[in-house]
């Protein structure tokens, strides 16, 4: 864990229009920054970065929030990555937590094999650019297989030599141990023929190298490929699992796809190392390899993480086609969009990809890209046109993979297309849909759907609803909230006071508060919460904070959140920068302009979310009269005292307006 005085030192340091100008182009506007939205492909900029409160958004995407938010959003890093990468950006020292010895021990350890297998890619390729058996052997095979040598370089490609450890004597010659070049799998380690004495081999001898990158960007390990096909050798040879290289958690070339698969916001998927590196030399660089290996839903998540659409690019032959079909029920299962696309028989995506220029490619994937039930039919019709049986079981075999999906909605949308291509009923295949349904419902390790958002908003010309009143007076609270929360102001409120009369009128009085604590107290006196729970959740951690801490700061206060939270934070403390971006007008909701004080403008807010809620009150309370024969008589008396109040409080309100 890193500490919790590095996660703020961090936070104070760095500055998000720095560490946001290393990747996008900023152009001073205002008080801010603007430049062209990194997550989408637009032309004319919608980003903005806001140095005052250190927070960016994105108005194309939607996205937003601090620093880090960027960071793990563009970068893909992991929380503690993104702390990691600042604080080497601003040369903080990391501090980690106590650990104990064990953990200690084993990140020692699994640091040394990151060590030792960028030693090992380092090595790898300079032999396969520096020695003469590498460029006369390794570097003519890449170059006939069409790879230029900016590709070559980018993955990092390389060349063990033919020899039986001349990789292993010169990584222990440079002083690294033979325990992790062992655990790596680089070197294999063998009991020699006297008692006691070891023989060592590189794993890799004779074949060209390619290294395995993490999601950012570290050599987890490695494949290696012999020369040529007539050898009996297998053709390829992967590092062993260890401690730091897990098949099932890897997908090969995410590190140099992560980015386009953002943006173009889909992922291929292939089987092999060169289809991944042919297609990506062509300029589609949102691809990714499975490597052989059945996919496993780990590998699919990292992928969710960017996208959630999938299409599967496999080989037409028997094997592509079976690996397609495992993986299509995996993708759906995790909420995603698969679409399948083959290639006329005796070509992989590599050779297609060598053969074809970049339009023509892209064509072939547009037009041929099917979805799984067009896929799944079209196998039928390959294979058994019209076999009856056959189709029977296409449609239970279609049906078994729409109810992997885990949003209802899309699974009957998904039951109306299969009742369309196979001339079904829709009610056959809902009822079969449950039947099957109520099966997995039985299994155990079905997993949740997902958590539906808490509120959606709907911006546009229409009249605003009710609900989208209240929606924006809540904001407005948390708005001001942030903005001002600790400011001191003054006050004038409205109290009930006997005159010389004898009779009750309402005086103005002026009273000094923090802004927080008006906010709190008036919604308190008529027991308000907030509906929206997102709103609520950040109401009631931003009071606690505010009350409990004199130096309370916003951006301290978004280090302590999560990134959803802290999104939706941005979004709402940037609202005037989109406002004045896209120059719409502003919606309705307040009577009046923007305040001249900040003592209006919350009086002016709080009162007419009061207001606002006792209409509501009072028209249940109508509603219920209504609707039932009963005995009204305290309700009535109810919606009496709510009348009283609302006439308070709007007396209350135009004063603060006149
Ligand atoms: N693979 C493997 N071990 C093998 C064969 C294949 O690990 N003995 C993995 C590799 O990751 C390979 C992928 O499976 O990239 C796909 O296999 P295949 O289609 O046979 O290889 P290609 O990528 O087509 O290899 P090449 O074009 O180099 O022949
Ligand atoms: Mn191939």
């Amino acid at each position: 864990m890193i500490s919790k005085t590095t996660i703020d030192q961090v936070f104070d340091a760095a500055r998000v229009e720095e560490v946001i100008g290393d990747f996008v182009q900023l152009k001073k506007s205002g008080s801010n920054f603007k430049g062209l939205s990194p997550f989408t492909d637009e032309r004319t900029p919608s980003f903005m970065v806001s140095p005052v409160k250190q927070i960016w958004k994105d108005f194309s995407s939607g996205k937003g929030g601090n620093v880090v938010a960027f960071l793990m959003e563009h970068e893909h890093f992991t929380y503690p990555e993104a702390i990691k990468y600042l604080a080497r950006k601003y040369g903080i020292e990391v501090e980690e937590t106590q650990r104990t010895e064990e953990e200690l021990e084993e990140a020692s350890e699994k640091e040394s094999m990151y060590l030792v297998s960028d030693y090992a890619r380092g090595y790898f390729e300079d032999c396969l650019w520096k020695s003469e058996m590498g460029k006369a052997i390794g570097l003519t095979y890449f170059k006939e297989r069409g790879f230029s040598a900016e590709t070559i370089k980018k993955f990092g490609l390389g060349y063990n030599p033919d020899q039986w450890d001349a990789f292993t004597k010169t990584a222990l010659g440079n002083g690294y141990q033979l325990e992790y070049l062992e655990k790596t799998g680089l070197t294999i380690v063998k009991e020699g023929q006297e008692p006691g004495t070891k023989r060592m081999f590189d794993r890799f001898k004779g074949r060209v190298m390619f290294p395995i990158h993490s999601m950012s960007g570290r050599i987890l390990g490695f494949g290696g490929r012999i020369l040529g096909n007539d050898r009996k050798a297998a053709k390829y040879l992967n590092s062993p699992e260890s401690e730091i290289y897990h098949k099932g958690r890897v997908l090969y070339g995410i590190y140099f796809a992560k980015q386009a698969i953002a943006r173009e916001d889909t992922c291929y998927l292939v089987e092999g190392y060169t289809d991944v590196i042919q297609l990506s030399q062509r300029g589609i660089e949102n691809v990714v390899a499975s490597s052989g290996t059945a996919l496993t839903p780990e590998q699919i998540r990292l992928v969710n993480r960017l996208t959630k659409n999938i299409t599967v690019l496999f080989d037409g032959d028997a094997a592509g086609e079976r690996a397609s079909l495992r993986g299509i029920d995996l993708i759906l299962e995790q909420g995603m969009n698969v679409r399948v696309c083959t290639f006329p028989p005796g070509e992989d995506p590599d050779s297609f990809a060598k053969a074809n220029d970049t339009g023509t490619i892209k064509a072939y994937l547009r037009e041929n890209a099917m979805d799984f039930i067009q896929y799944k039919t079209s196998l039928l019709s390959k294979h058994a046109a019209h076999d009856p049986i056959k189709k029977a079981e296409t449609v239970r075999d279609i049906v078994q993979s729409i109810s992997r999906i885990p949003d209802r909605i899309k699974r009957e949308i998904y039951v109306q297309e299969c009742a369309g291509m196979m001339g079904i009923s829709e009610a056959v295949l809902f009822n079969t849909l449950a039947q099957i349904s109520k099966k997995h419902q039985g299994e155990a390790g079905r997993q949740k759907p997902p958590l539906q958002k808490a509120f959606d908003v709907v911006k546009g010309e229409q009249p605003l609803s009710t609900a989208d009143i209240q929606y924006g007076l809540e904001r407005k609270i948390i708005e001001m909230l942030l903005l001002y929360g600790k400011e001191e102001e003054a006050f004038e409120d409205l109290i009930l006071k006997e005159n010389e009369d004898g009779n009750l009128v309402l005086e103005p009085e002026q009273v000094e508060a923090r802004v927080y604590e008006k906010i709190y107290l008036d919604l308190q006196e008529d027991e308000i919460e907030l509906s929206h729970e997102q709103f609520r959740n950040i109401y009631y951690r931003l009071i606690a904070e505010m009350n409990e801490k004199e130096d309370f700061s916003v951006n301290g206060f978004l280090s302590l959140l999560d990134q959803d939270t802290v999104a939706e934070i941005s979004s709402i403390l940037m609202e005037e920068e989109k406002y004045e971006l896209h120059h719409w007008e502003r919606k309705d909701i307040y009577p009046k302009e923007k305040s001249n004080t900040v003592a209006q403008l919350v009086s002016e807010t709080i009162l007419t979310l009061r207001c606002f809620l006792i209409k509501k009150r009072i028209e249940a309370l109508k509603k219920e009269t209504e609707d039932s024969q009963e005995d009204h008589t305290e309700t009535l008396e109810e919606i009496m005292n709510y009348l009283q109040l609302n006439k308070l409080l709007n007396k209350k309100l135009n004063r603060v307006l006149s």
